[in-house]
């Protein structure tokens, strides 16, 4: 396309049409000039195409699609080269489908285990979030399919999502609910971004200019197209003032309207209206099909998805090795649940998929080597105990030798649009778990749920498999990890707690209609938990194997801009399997509050029984550092870093100290300047003894300074003194003369 010849000879209603979208999944086709309208199509787990007359009321009316695990289930698998794959098969089957833009991945943090989409998104951790959906944007595109990374920003909540704002500060905004987009941004270079329906510190996001232009474009230099997420635009002129590109689906004739009026009253400059249409025809230009749909070879999806799944699943726990279930010598197994018939194997909503070959526990089991006999045990559609399922189910239990049963969310209770109320299973479930829990020493629970679950009954179970929601195939891949066919891999991606009272933000999580105050700050997830030595059911990075792994050799080196850490990885035991490695720093250089361990590298690793693989991870300036409000910038201190390699942010095995000399522009010294930052800063130090603490200004300086054992003047380092600023000295006595001049002096360097 000769991009700037069109938007020539566009007319004004033309390019608001462009800027409109012409409905649910389709951009404007301008037919005079050859443009044609671009398909776009949810989502992050399997291809939603709505066919041309389903519009969007019926949300799981879509094409046949292979349903892939959820973000909270392929996340888990910490697996940067599978995510890619994932990516490769989605935008093959896009192309497939003639789909130019495919709606995901979905990147939002889990905030609070309440959040009602948290199974559509990654972690509860930026690093894990930003490598694993880069990977997958990086896999769609290479199949010339682009994305819409979602939901831009801190949409963490699903109530109210259209009006409430998520209030914050810059730092806990930078550091944890941007990060992920920037690293996505810079690294995969997305197609588009869709902007959320909440406001950012009380600006609606898809009319937030500093969001869509200052730090997207200006800062992270995003060079693709900003659309807003499904009637997320209030104000679509104010939208396109802001930074937006595309409003979707657009509000028809009344949307080109409204763009129209305000370009010939001036109150939107037609420059910038051009600006908007220009990203949008390098979309089209860039992303659209080739003429001939593709083909995909369905089988080998299905195998994907299933593959996938394996790698992901979680072995939360597994007393006495009670798994892996030796088919041969299982002896009488007992399966129990209506979700092994009926399972939750994909979120509702937008990510809904209709799936083309959906395997059941229940029927994979008949083509596992595993014998069993199956009983419903509670009924899905109600909470209250059904007692003739459940005295079946006890009986039948009674003499088992293993007892697997399946629980978890029933899909009315997690869903888009809607936030959780409880992290409790319904109550059916619960009393099931507990009853035949007691009648039989070797229970398996295997869980079905979008996120983290509450376990009263943990102490009285032998195993926990999660399986989150596994997608189309969790059939197969249920049996691959509970009869050892798969040795688990998966990894907790966010951190399950205790109880939901512990959230550090139970108390006010979706309470105010119009806020919700990230009050946390950066202390979410496994930041709050290990900061404050909680208790935790599972910690974040959890996962066994039916393998052992011993970590050794630790070694650092320090460069000008970060470092690497290396270490070797042993497989201990007697099957092959993929260990987790997880790279967390504590910064003890900077002086702000800081979690006592953040995740700054990760890589899943294979090793074969009794091999020992050397494994390098690097850390870079960034990784070190912290946003620093004051200079509104990133920042890293020169200063000691723990460095700690584990198998979770709770099972360290690695650890050791490292030094960082980095060369900052100081600080300027004012005085508003703390003494304790002339204390903590041996180059301010020394001139603040050199001019204020002179021998020949003895008595002046007495005042804020102590004698040594030899005679000389130290700067006084009581606790209250260091408390106070320069301004504050001089009110209480200090000579304000010799301030002036240290002033002077620190700031000439
Ligand atoms: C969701 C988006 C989705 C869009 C189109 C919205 O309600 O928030 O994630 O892509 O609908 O279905």
């Amino acid at each position: 396309m000769d991009i700037e010849r069109m938007l020539a000879e566009l007319t004004l209603p033309e390019k608001a049409a462009l800027v409109s979208g012409k409905n649910s999944w389709y951009t404007a086709a301008i037919d005079r000039l050859g443009i044609p309208a671009l398909m776009m199509t949810d989502g992050p787990s399997g291809l939603r195409k709505q066919t041309a007359d389903s519009g969007t009321t019926n949300i799981n009316d879509s094409v046949q699609a292979i349903t892939y695990p959820a973000a909270a289930l392929s996340a888990s698998s910490w697996n940067t080269n599978l995510m890619h794959q994932l990516g490769e098969h989605l935008g093959e089957e896009a192309r497939a489908e003639q789909v130019s833009l495919l709606l995901g991945p979905g990147v939002n943090l889990k905030r609070s285990p309440l959040g009602g989409r948290n199974f559509e998104y990654l972690s509860e951790d930026p690093l894990v979030a930003g490598e694993l959906g880069s990977a997958y944007v990086q896999g769609v595109q290479s199949k010339h399919v682009g994305v819409a990374v979602k939901h831009f920003a801190a949409n963490n909540r699903e109530n109210q999502r259209f009006t409430a704002s998520s209030d914050m500060s810059q730092r806990t905004l930078r550091e944890l609910y941007l990060r992920t987009f920037e690293r996505i941004v810079k690294t995969a270079y997305p197609a588009t971004i869709m902007t959320s329906y909440n406001k950012t510190n009380g600006t609606l996001n898809s009319q937030n200019r500093r969001l869509l232009r200052s730090i997207l474009r200006d800062e992270w230099g995003f060079h693709g197209a900003v659309m807003s997420d499904w009637g997320a635009v209030a104000n679509n002129v104010q939208a396109l003032r802001a930074g937006l590109d595309l409003e979707m689906p657009g509000k028809g004739q009344a949307s080109i309207d409204s763009i129209i009026r305000a370009v010939e009253t001036g109150e939107l400059d037609e420059g910038t209206l051009n600006k908007a249409v220009r990203h949008l025809l390098h979309i089209i230009d860039n992303w659209l099909p080739a003429d001939k749909p593709g083909t995909y070879d369905h089988e080998a999806h299905h195998q994907f998805a299933r593959k996938l799944a394996d790698d992901g699943i979680v072995l939360l726990k597994n007393y006495h090795g009670e798994l892996p279930l030796n088919p041969q010598q299982a002896g009488k197994v007992v399966v129990v649940g209506e979700l092994a018939d009926q399972p939750r194997y994909q979120g509702s909503g937008s990510s809904h998929v209709n799936p083309t070959h959906l395997t059941t526990p229940l029927t994979a089991l008949q083509d596992s080597a595993l014998e069993a006999n199956y009983y419903p045990g509670y009924r899905l559609d109600q909470s209250e105990t059904d007692d003739s399922l459940m005295e079946a189910a006890l009986t039948a239990a009674k003499d088992a030798d293993h007892v697997i049963i399946f629980a978890g969310y029933p899909e009315n209770t997690e869903s888009e649009g809607f936030d959780k109320t409880s992290l409790m299973l319904p109550e059916n479930q619960s009393e099931l778990i507990g009853r035949l829990s007691k009648i039989n020493d070797h229970v398996t629970i295997v869980l079905q749920n979008g996120s983290a679950v509450e376990m009263p009954w943990i102490h009285s179970v032998d195993a926990v498999v999660e399986t989150y929601l596994a997608g189309e195939a969790v059939g197969e891949a249920t049996w691959d990890i509970i009869t050892g066919v798969v040795n688990p891999s998966g990894h907790l991606a966010e951190t399950f707690p205790r109880r939901l009272t512990d959230t550090p933000m139970a108390p006010t999580f979706g309470q105010d209609p119009n806020h919700e105050y990230y009050s946390e700050g950066v202390f979410m997830g496994y930041r709050y938990y290990d900061t404050h030595e909680m208790h935790v059911l599972f910690p974040f990075g959890h996962g066994l194997s039916y393998t052992t792994f011993e970590y050794t050799n630790m070694a650092v080196d320090e460069n000008a801009h970060g470092a690497t850490v290396r270490f070797d990885l042993t497989n201990t035991g007697d099957r092959a399997g993929q260990a987790v490695p997880q790279l967390y720093v504590a910064n003890h250089a900077s002086h702000v509050p800081m979690p006592t361990k953040e995740l700054r590298a990760f890589t899943k690793v294979a090793v074969e029984p009794g091999e020992t693989k050397a494994v390098t991870l690097k850390l870079n300036r960034r990784d070190l550092s912290w946003w620093c409000e004051g200079k509104s910038r990133w920042q890293a201190d020169s200063g000691d870093y723990e460095i700690m390699i584990g198998d979770s942010s709770r099972d360290i095995r690695l650890q050791t100290k490292l030094t960082m000399d980095f060369k900052n522009s100081p600080a300027p010294v004012t005085m508003e300047t703390y003494l304790s930052a002339i204390v903590w800063d041996p180059r301010l130090q020394g001139i603040f003894k050199d001019i204020v603490l002179a021998p020949e200004h003895a008595n002046a300086a007495n005042f804020l300074a102590n004698t040594d054992d030899d005679g000389n003047l130290t700067l006084l380092q009581d606790q209250m003194f260091l408390n106070m600023p320069l301004r504050a000295v001089i009110a209480l006595g200090g000579p304000a003369d010799l301030i002036t001049d240290f002033i002077a002096a620190a700031n000439k360097h």
